[in-house]
């Protein structure tokens, strides 16, 4: 019954696959429409202070837990902490990964969806994009087929078991997405009227903060950095005993937030250039909500030459993004069944896709059905589940194991005050904030 457990061959590949399930939707469909709901630069400052402060020390604490047990998310607490309750932290993240799932597919069958309409060059003739996504959206038969597609293709990755192939086309596809992004910024800040949308991002208003910012842009950073559901635990086990634990950490978060900010780099400045009433503007910005990203990137590319090409070549670049989380959310739900529940790998992924195709149509339906799962997993599930990974590291795993995981062993050498430091993070710092935040979150909705 036992199948060999599989490794990450090299260290370029461990980042690309941890930065692979980090970097998608939640960065340049997610993010936006959270920032706009936010109040702008407010979000982003308290959102970066997340990433900082629990974000990178949460995804240490998670890589080291994965590779000194080398076992699915439920699976690594049984190891570390026999005959406790701790392995509910982990049933709790497959859980969440499902639920996520759940709405997630939904939004990568829009994207594909955006990609068709690009090469057909039906994109080309809209005039109201808004009008165009809200077309989609009551089209239950074509969503709800997108999102069948997605699922499929994800569950072939996870089957096919080509985590080479999906590392190695990562190391590629990143970079030009990337790229692309880059070309898109320079695009939309140099249209007159964008620095109303650079404003936004960049410059706080204080006035503008509403009391659940905090809870939201906590939910954000767990969502946006695979964070609190045992994501990077799993993709962890499958780590070399070589790599370095630290930097990859800071390297996956960095990468993450490079392309969160750029994506608001692309969409505020062209909302601001491009819309006909700027007085509503923002109120318009938070009306779009989940669409935001589907009717404005669009309507920006109308503006440029060569609009379809750009634009497909977008959404192509979106969709490998997705791709690359989705395989990674899924992979958390399949290695929990097979290990734990002692099936073969293609009884679990058949029982998985079953799942997330049920939840999926739901969702695909029933647009508050979406959204309350969205807001369940972002702002409950991921920040409750990293509270206990921070409590677990902190207070129950033993000190050398962390000491000999991020340090392999003795190899890596840091000043005597960083594993001081970092004890102190996930003992009183990540817990105390996120339980602060959590509350005052909640009594704010
Ligand atoms: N981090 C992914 C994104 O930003 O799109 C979403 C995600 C993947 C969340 C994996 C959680 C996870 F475990």
């Amino acid at each position: 019954m036992k199948e060999k457990r599989s490794t990450f061959r090299s260290k370029l590949g461990m980042v690309a696959a941890a930065a692979g399930s980090a970097v998608g939707l939640g960065n340049i469909w997610r993010f936006p429409s959270e920032t706009a709901d936010g109040g702008g630069a407010i979000f982003i400052i308290i959102y970066l202070a997340c990433i900082l402060f629990f974000g990178i020390p949460l995804m240490m604490a998670e890589f080291l837990i994965g590779r000194s047990s080398k076992a699915n998310a439920a699976g690594a607490f049984k190891k570390l902490a026999p005959g406790t309750p701790w392995k509910w932290v982990g049933r709790l993240g497959v859980l969440t990964g499902f639920i996520i799932l759940g709405f997630y597919m939904v939004v990568c069958g829009w994207t594909v969806d955006y990609f068709i309409q690009s090469v057909t060059g039906s994109l080309k003739g809209v005039n109201d994009f808004s009008a165009n996504f809200s077309s989609l959206l009551a089209n239950r038969p074509k969503q709800v087929g997108w999102m069948f597609f997605f699922v499929i293709l994800t569950a072939y990755f996870i089957f096919a078991g080509v985590q080479k192939g999906i590392e190695r086309s990562a190391k590629i596809l990143m970079p030009l997405l990337f790229l692309l992004l880059v070309i898109l910024v320079v695009r939309s800040i140099s249209l007159s009227g964008a620095g109303a949308g650079i404003d936004f991002l960049f410059k706080p208003d204080f006035q503008e903060v509403k009391s659940t910012v905090f809870l939201d842009a906590m939910g954000q950073s767990f969502f946006s950095l695979s964070l609190g559901m045992g994501c990077m635990l799993t993709y962890a086990s499958y780590f070399t005993e070589n790599s370095n634990l630290t930097a990859t950490a800071v390297k996956v978060s960095l990468l993450d937030t490079a392309v969160a900010l750029l994506a608001g780099l692309v969409i505020f400045p062209s909302a601001f250039a491009l819309t006909a009433n700027p007085d509503t503007i923002v109120s318009d910005l938070v009306k779009g909500g989940p669409g935001l990203l589907y009717i404005t990137v669009p309507e920006l590319f109308n503006q440029m030459p060569g609009s379809m090409i750009w634009s497909a070549m977008f959404f192509l670049l979106l969709t490998i993004a997705a791709l690359t989380s989705t395989i990674s959310l899924m992979e958390v739900v399949t290695i929990y069944i097979q290990e734990e529940h002692r099936v073969s790998r293609k009884e679990g992924l058949l029982l998985v896709v079953l799942g997330v195709l049920i939840l999926g149509t739901v969702s695909a339906l029933s647009p508050s059905f979406f959204n309350g799962l969205d807001m369940i997993s972002a702002k409950i599930m991921l920040p409750v589940g990293g509270l206990f990974i921070s409590l677990f590291a902190g207070w129950y795993l033993d000190k050398r194991i962390i000491q000999l995981q991020l340090t392999n062993n003795g190899k890596i050498r840091f000043g005597v005050n960083f594993l001081k430091v970092y004890s102190f993070i996930l003992r009183y710092l990540a817990p105390v904030a996120i339980l602060l935040i959590f509350l005052y979150g909640l009594i704010g909705q």
